[in-house]
């Protein structure tokens, strides 16, 4: 029982750019633009400069001061050993930004006054934005937050990859694809480190459903493993030195995710070089001697007297009864004092203060919620919004009231600052323009699920799904009698939320009706989604001639949405999954593979998102990539550097962009891979290379994307390696995994 809380394409005008060589003779051609990508390098992580401080430490340790650094000692930090120095290792949550201070034996909020923090975009909308740069600003905006609070790791990064859209923590996790997953994860990282803190990355691993997630054993196949669910968990590793990482509650093979010896002892620490810790998921830990000898670091948890922990007493017996050895124990030990030595926390001499909730933060939160808002419909150019004439605007639905810092069963942000929708356009419509605002639809749950919020629930909330006459009439009038209608529909925090996982694509509360009802009496409505996750929006996409997709956006969140609206902000977000149009189209569940029992086998293997949609030939709702922008982009002169490569090689890819609309605007240049005629099964197509760039309306850019030969390999399970096959392969450029404007051949040889 925990984290309680009160219930609270312009059609894409891509045209195929390789048959139009020239470039119109008005259009200044600019010089090979930098595109934004992140090269962020990370802090080093220098064992042998603390090895002897480190040893003698622990030479002065009693075996008690020792086992009490393994375990919990509070609801978020170990013990220390005050006597020598050796402080707590101060934890906080997490991907929203800097969770309030938690009692010290519970879960209910410790009370303070200066814990409100800033509100940062959920993970989803920061894949959205596919910008790495981004992904750097906020890890270090959220490790400045986390240090001004005296935190020494974030637990943050979340990065398991989306396997099913029904996920209870997607909008938590990135994507589905591994290689924008771990292009965003890394700068990340390094964002939190930089700060003298420790990322900690979660939650290791395969860990993609919250239905018996406590239970359940996840079967993957090796190379299904290798190749979608480790990627960006061994990129945290080597690129981006992570300081620590949470094993996760379910099983994987047999053993739990933090008692599993293949995958904490030999994937990560032998093959990858993890020199880090590994802390537990709370209340994660089921053994004492497995646990520690198959490599889990410390075990947090919920309550129960902290020194009942399985790495508490239990621990300090077994090593007085010989079961296990003290030298196991300082292995441990000493692997934290590394760490707590890597972020400054036992000698402090020029640590990093931090700061908290600064208009710099909330800056950086709105830079990330800008761009991760998706045009996913604007067939009338109704967008961004002509004002002339306008008198009135009828703002319905309670998204546009909502605020998503805190809810459901998970860590949020306690905030001072969460800009709703509504207050983003009372902010920014001229002041002259009528706002009439109807709340259309209310938020209901089903009475069983309300008494039921403290526990695990197997399946996310049930909805009343039927719109009070009231509410709707409200929402009728003020639509007919308003110039423009503007629906915020979608979800909230304690819909989509940790611990159990969504029943069904289904729009909540009767919102489906509610739109095709405004829609009927003012056609000039624009639906807004406000979400994490996929919903079923065909019918909304059929009816409705403007939709758009934000996130549970932040503190800015609101200001952000109004500037996209407005067109202050042209849109730039990409889809970070593939919404289907039904939910037997999505892999996991069109091989009935979710949620399993005791076990779930992930029968689709290496055909997770956008790869089994592609592979199969079904059409998805909104593909993996999509996102149109107010202005139009041609992709021109795409060339790679060679045509013939060896494994060694860096390809390079030169792709010119011109911008063909009246907007400047930000693009995403997209490079899927295939392997025609492969000795192994390959998806049809797979993400190897992107990048954002900026384009002013008229002018040209051209980037230049790198891909290493290497990054085309697959895994052979043969030989228990990275193997790039010789051949022939095909590069596919274009602006969603669907729009392809490009094809290009190149050949690996010996
Ligand atoms: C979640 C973690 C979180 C931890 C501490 C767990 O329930 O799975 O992501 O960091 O609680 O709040």
């Amino acid at each position: 029982m925990k984290h309680i809380y009160p219930y609270s394409l312009l059609v894409l005008v891509f045209l195929l750019s390789c048959c139009k060589s020239e470039t119109k003779s008005e259009v200044q051609i600019s010089q090979p633009e930098k595109p934004i990508t992140s090269a962020h390098q990370p802090k080093p992580f220098n064992i042998s400069d603390f090895e002897s401080h480190v040893d003698t430490l622990i030479s002065q340790m009693t075996l008690e001061e020792k086992v009490g650094m393994l375990h919990g000692n509070s609801m978020f930090a170990n013990g220390g050993v005050e006597r020598l120095g050796v402080p707590e290792l101060r934890m906080a949550d997490g991907p929203l930004g800097i969770r309030e201070e938690i009692s010290e034996d519970n879960w209910s909020p410790a009370g303070w006054t200066n814990d409100f923090a800033t509100y940062y975009p959920a993970a989803g909308s920061l894949a959205a934005t596919w910008n790495p740069e981004l992904a750097y600003t906020f890890g270090n905006s959220v490790g400045q937050e986390a240090r001004a609070r005296h935190k020494d790791m974030v637990l943050s990064p979340a990065i398991n990859i989306i396997r099913t859209p029904l996920g209870g923590r997607t909008y938590e996790y990135f994507t589905e694809d591994p290689f924008l997953n771990k292009t965003l994860a890394v700068p990340f990282v390094i964002g939190i480190q930089d700060n003298d803190v420790m990322a900690c990355v979660k939650h290791f691993a395969v860990n993609n459903q919250e239905t018996n997630r406590g239970t359940v054993d996840v079967l993957v196949d090796e190379r299904t493993l290798r190749e979608i669910y480790l990627p960006a968990f061994e990129a945290t590793v080597k690129k981006a030195n992570a300081y620590s990482m949470m094993g996760a509650y379910n099983k994987f093979r047999g053993d739990y995710l933090c008692e599993n010896d293949y995958m904490l002892n030999t994937i990560l620490r032998d093959e990858w070089g993890f020199k880090g810790i590994i802390v537990s998921d709370w209340a994660a830990v089921h053994s004492t001697v497995k646990t520690l000898e198959n490599g889990l670091d410390i075990e947090m948890g919920t309550p129960k007297p902290f020194h009942e922990f399985f790495l508490a007493d239990k621990l300090i017996a077994a090593a007085k009864a010989g079961e296990i050895s003290e030298t196991e124990i300082d292995k441990h030990v000493k692997r934290i004092l590394n760490v707590l030595h890597q972020v400054k926390a036992i000698d402090s001499t020029g640590r990093t203060q931090g700061s908290l909730a600064t208009q710099a933060h909330f800056k950086d939160a709105y830079d990330i919620a800008a761009e991760s808002i998706i045009l996913l419909k604007n067939e009338n150019n109704t967008l961004p919004l002509q004002l002339e004439g306008v008198k009135s605007i009828a703002v319905i639905g309670n998204n546009a009231t909502k605020k998503n810092a805190l809810g459901g069963f998970g860590a949020g942000v306690k905030t001072n600052r969460e800009v709703t929708p509504l207050e983003g356009l009372q902010n920014r419509l001229p002041k002259g323009i009528t706002i009439q605002y109807a709340e259309g639809y209310l938020e209901r749950y089903s009475k069983n699920e309300n008494d039921q919020k403290e526990e695990v629930t197997l399946q996310g909330p049930t909805t009343i799904d039927q719109l009070d006459a009231t509410k709707l009439e409200e929402a009728l009038t003020a639509a007919k009698t308003s110039d423009i209608a503007i629906i915020f529909a979608g979800s909230n925090r304690d819909y989509e939320t940790e611990a159990s996982d969504r029943q069904n694509l289904n729009l909540p509360f009767g919102q489906e009706e509610l739109i095709q009802k405004v829609l009927e009496v003012n056609p000039n409505t624009i639906v807004v989604m406000i979400a994490g996750a996929p919903y079923d929006l065909g019918t909304i996409k059929d009816k409705s001639h403007t939709l758009v997709w934000s996130w549970f956006n932040g503190s800015e969140g609101g200001n952000a949405l109004a500037d996209v609206l407005l067109g202050t902000i042209n849109p730039s977000g990409k889809l970070p999954w593939t919404m289907p149009k039904h939910i037997n189209d999505s892999p996991a569940h069109a091989t009935n593979s979710f949620p399993g029992n005791e076990s779930v086998r992930y029968k689709e293997g290496l055909l997770v998102g956008y790869r089994w949609f592609d592979t199969k030939h079904i059409e998805p709702l909104y593909p993996f990539g999509y996102g149109l922008s107010y202005t139009s982009f041609e992709f021109s002169d795409i060339k790679t550097n060679q045509t013939e490569y060896t494994d060694t090689d860096i390809l390079s890819i030169k792709v010119t962009i011109e911008n063909t609309g009246k907007f400047d605007g930000k693009e995403v240049v997209q490079v899927y891979v295939s392997k025609p005629n492969s000795k192994v099964e390959r998806a049809s197509k797979a993400l190897k290379a992107f990048t954002k760039v900026h384009v002013d309306s008229g002018k040209t850019q051209t980037v230049s994307l790198e891909i290493p030969i290497k990054e085309l390999a697959f895994y052979n399970v043969d030989t228990k390696s990275w193997e790039v096959e010789k051949g022939v392969y095909i590069l596919q450029v274009g602006n969603s995994s669907r729009n392809i404007v490009s094809k290009q051949k190149i050949r690996v040889t010996e």
